[in-house]
């Protein structure tokens, strides 16, 4: 992980003894939503889901998780149940770290420290700018919200704005809307050549796709 990547041997050694590698299969539950939480994990492969499940067995995607990237810190922080169900979308491998070991290994690297806190921040962010989006806007423009952060994260993360993985239904339970809405929303942006499809991914046009979102 590139959090780690400044370490010398004798600290990797020592945070590697912290560590325990594990494998999940596509679909499995890696935390559950009010459980008690004893570990944070590293994804160091795969992608995987933050999402909370109502009775009715309707679910809320808060966010998609692509290695590198870690979870499971709220409840080591806080010592209240798991606030989320975090679910591999893919085989997924992570590192867990006891909650008890967390504090030596941010004596080990600070960055974790600060990495941390920049996740929560820019979840907060996040968590506004949805909640500004369902009491300020329409269907149409949250899509078009999702598809400029999922399309810019994977600009900074690989260099292409584009979307790949994720099934229009992703798109909309993100938007909070129903999958048939966004696809209407996602075959009308195609229409206007704001998104170009190569198979089943998503090419964005990000200067397009900001004006739509200025004009909405
Ligand atoms: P924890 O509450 O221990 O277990 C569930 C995890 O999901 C939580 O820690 C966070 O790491 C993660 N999580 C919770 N809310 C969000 C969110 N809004 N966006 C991204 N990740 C989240």
């Amino acid at each position: 992980m590139p959090m780690f990547a400044d370490l010398g041997q004798e600290s990797l050694d020592a945070l590697a003894s912290m560590v325990q590698v594990r494998r999940y299969p596509k679909g499995a539950f890696i935390v559950g939503q009010r459980d008690t939480g004893a570990c944070m994990y590293l994804l160091t492969a795969g992608r995987a889901k933050v999402s909370l499940a109502s009775e009715e067995g309707r679910e809320l995607v808060l966010d998609y998780l692509e290695a590198p990237a870690h979870f499971g810190e709220m409840s080591l922080v806080d010592a209240r149940p798991r606030s989320a169900d975090v679910i591999a979308v893919t085989d997924v491998e992570v590192l867990a770290i006891d909650g008890k070991d967390l504090s030596m290994a941010i004596r080990i690297q600070p960055k974790l420290a600060l990495s941390l806190i920049a996740t929560l921040s820019r979840r907060l962010r996040t968590m506004i700018g949805r909640l500004e989006d369902m009491a300020f806007h329409d269907a149409r423009h949250r899509v078009m919200r999702v598809i400029m952060n999922v399309a810019t994260a994977n600009l900074e993360a690989r260099g292409v704005a584009e979307i790949r993985g994720m099934t229009h239904y992703d798109i909309a339970t993100l938007a909070g809307t129903s999958r048939e809405t966004a696809s209407r929303i996602i075959s009308s942006l195609v229409r206007s050549e704001t998104i170009t499809t190569r198979g089943r991914t998503l090419i964005i046009d990000l200067p397009k796709l900001t004006q739509e979102l200025r004009r909405d």
